[in-house]
């Protein structure tokens, strides 16, 4: 019987926190009800995703209409239901700053930070995470706001997120204690991370990756916008392992051995169920590999 390449167990992050394989994403946390929103977050923490992730700047799409939006309605529902904080590991994100498009400056990333705690209504955020780099911040810059917060107990854990590996290795260079976790884009559709160190990076230094739209924002759902061989790919497995091809797609995501966190964002509690069966999906490499062939179109060498 062929091992499985996913280990479902919760993974640590940071000094004290574990986290669930699948992560529920907030960016489209807006242009609902609170009771939906409730549902979700109940929903999401029930199914053992408790790793919430948001941002300062979600809002400005999907139907909501301004910066801080989503972290007003997660505020909202842990005003409503405060026993759910104790639940999670909040993690939100500052450093996009419209119209400018990054500011990790030292007063902007401060500033950013205690707009969010009062945003959600915290004393502490679990996870504070640099969105984009921003290029004109020299790293030691960031890195001392980032300790000042942490120092002032504001944050516990840093990460980064769309960083290359030098810059992720820039900032770590800087900051006396270790970065907790990177952000890339990775999925089915989108490969970068596997090869551009950003994954070898994570292994090497313990960071947990946290793969942002593991369903390429719901491409690979609905098969629109992606190669057909992908698609058929994806059917087969699914077909095999008796299984959706969302969540077929989304073991693809949590078979790297850097045992990324699959950060969810559906916005429907029927279909984080579903998704929930993908870490006990059992894919072997010959499955993974055939997802990378069809996925870029040409066989591997
Ligand atoms: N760091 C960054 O720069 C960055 C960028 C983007 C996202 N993120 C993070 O990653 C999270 C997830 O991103 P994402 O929303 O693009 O993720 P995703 O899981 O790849 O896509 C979710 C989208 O797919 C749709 N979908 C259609 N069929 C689905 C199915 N069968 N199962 C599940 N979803 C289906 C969902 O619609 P329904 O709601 O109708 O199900 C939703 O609109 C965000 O919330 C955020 O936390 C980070």
């Amino acid at each position: 019987m062929p091992t499985s390449l996913i280990n479902p167990d919760p993974i640590p992050l940071g000094s004290d926190f574990r986290v669930g394989r699948l992560g529920f994403g907030c960016w489209r946390l807006v242009g609902g009800s609170q009771y939906h929103y409730r549902e979700l977050l109940e929903t999401a923490l029930g199914l053992g995703m408790n790793l919430v992730d948001t941002a300062d700047v979600y809002g400005l799409d999907w139907g909501g209409t301004s910066f801080g939006e989503a972290e007003d309605n997660l505020g909202r529902v842990l005003a409503e239901a405060p026993g759910l904080r104790d639940r999670m590991v909040l993690a939100t994100k500052g450093g996009i700053t419209p119209p400018t498009p990054y500011n990790s400056g030292s007063p902007a990333i401060t500033a950013a930070c205690e707009a969010s705690l009062g945003r959600l209504g915290v004393d502490v955020i679990d996870l504070y995470q640099i969105h984009r780099p921003d290029l004109f911040t020299h790293p030691a810059e960031l890195a001392e706001a980032l300790v000042a917060l942490r120092d002032q107990g504001k944050i516990r854990e840093v990460g980064v997120s769309n960083f290359t590996p030098r810059q992720h290795e820039a900032l770590a260079a800087h900051l006396p204690f270790p970065i907790a976790s990177s952000q890339p884009e990775y999925s089915a559709a989108c490969l970068g991370a596997l090869r551009d160190g950003t994954l070898d990076l994570c292994m090497r230094d313990g960071v947990v990756p946290l793969a942002w739209s593991p369903l390429a924002g719901g491409r690979l759902a609905d098969g629109t916008e992606v190669r057909p061989e992908l698609v058929a790919a994806l059917d087969r497995l699914a077909e095999h392992h008796a299984t959706s091809r969302s969540a077929l797609a989304i073991a693809f995501v949590l078979a790297h051995p850097s045992r990324p966190v699959a950060l969810l964002g559906t916005q429907n509690p029927q279909r984080l169920a579903d998704a929930a069966q993908a870490a006990a999906i059992s894919l072997d490499r010959a499955d993974v590999y055939s997802i990378i062939e069809a996925s870029e179109g040409v066989p591997l060498p």
